[in-house]
């Protein structure tokens, strides 16, 4: 049957992770998803570089731009990167020429994502963004079927891998912040700039973004109260450590009983967790989410969070997924517009 045709857009990291995962896993992939998945065109910012990966059986596209308008084209994965610029244009002129959309880019989802969902409804054409967040876990689509019957009451989890890398090899080693940020970046698992990764920013991206499907409600990533780990020291997770706990960056939403019905809260902030706790367990560019329902109780959603092949596998999983005809709506529906709430108290601590 007639292939799936994909545009790739990005080739860093994830970009190159996902040819490899197509090369590697080709005749596997075709068969799960009823039709080959077929790369035709890739762009970059730089053509010469030294990716490691042979761009030789695929289209060079200089204007990246130019790839929505392709004919040969049935979907773009955007791996660009950036909540506006090149990836937001991008994304929405894909859209727009009535192609499908899947991304890795939880700043352009986290806020832009239910404007590229509605386009995406209006053109009757795909969109998902399964690798936006928590890298290789398939919490969005964990999120969005499995738990689709419950009422949730909390999400929260740790959701970024260079920060849970950083805090988790301090507590190992000793080491002090800087040492630990350097090694992150070494081996792949920071951002580009990597204040998004330890100022929380990242980690709140990806907390508006299952909030919003968890819940039902608007993103609003404005609303997420932002701490990150740059205050973080060895003597604070000796300290903890005395104390039986461990250091974690923790993204939480919640749902608060404002008096004037429910409100969100969503917080991205260092926490203490207690030893027992399955979350202070989670040690290197690991994500782990926890999400509370009112029938299905505790689930937990724990993997690689950061690095090429696990970003990759959740990219493909969503083509596969396009490729079967089965991609749903990206959020939840209806989405409400569930009124954000400030924390009435400032506690740090996750309970049991
Ligand atoms: N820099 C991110 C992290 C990569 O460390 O988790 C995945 O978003």
């Amino acid at each position: 049957s007639d292939p799936l045709r994909i545009a790739l857009a990005g080739l860093g990291t994830v970009g190159t992770g996902v040819i490899r995962l197509i090369e590697t896993n080709r005749e596997m992939i075709a068969a799960r998803a009823g039709r080959p998945i077929e790369i035709v065109a890739v762009s970059a910012r730089e053509k010469g570089k030294e990716r490691g990966v042979d761009l030789s059986p695929y289209a060079w596209v200089d204007d990246m731009q130019a790839m929505a308008a392709r004919a040969d084209v049935d979907i773009v994965v955007e791996l660009v990167g950036g909540s506006d610029g090149p990836a937001l244009t991008l994304a929405r002129s894909a859209l727009d020429a009535g192609k499908g959309l899947v991304t890795a880019n939880k700043a352009m989802v986290a806020h832009h994502g239910l404007e590229l969902a509605e386009l995406a409804a209006i053109k009757k054409s795909p969109f998902a963004f399964e690798a936006a967040v928590a890298g290789g876990i398939p919490v969005v689509k964990g999120l969005r079927e499995g738990t689709a019957a419950n009422a949730l009451n909390r999400i929260y989890g740790i959701l970024n891998g260079t920060c849970n890398y950083v805090l988790s090899e301090m507590e190992r080693t000793g080491a002090d912040f800087d040492e630990m940020l350097q090694a992150a970046q070494e081996k792949g698992y920071a951002e580009a700039d990597p204040a998004f990764d330890i100022e929380g920013v990242d980690a709140a991206h990806k907390l508006a973004i299952l909030a919003a499907i968890g819940f039902g409600t608007r993103i609003d990533f404005d609303a997420v109260q932002t701490e990150g780990i740059t205050q973080v020291r060895a003597s604070d997770i000796a300290q903890a450590d005395a104390l039986g706990y461990v250091v974690r960056l923790v993204g939480i939403a919640t749902l608060e009983d404002s008096g004037e019905g429910p409100r969100l809260l969503q917080r991205v902030r260092p926490c203490l967790v207690p030893f027992r706790h399955p979350l202070a367990a989670v040690t290197g560019p690991t994500n782990a989410v926890v999400a509370e329902g009112d029938f299905s109780g505790r689930l937990l959603f724990q993997g690689a969070g950061a690095g090429d092949k696990p970003t990759a596998s959740a990219v493909v999983a969503d083509l596969i997924e396009i490729a079967r005809g089965q991609s749903g709506a990206p959020f939840s529906v209806p989405v409400t517009a569930l009124q954000s709430c400030a924390a009435a108290d400032p506690g740090d601590r996750i309970g049991r």
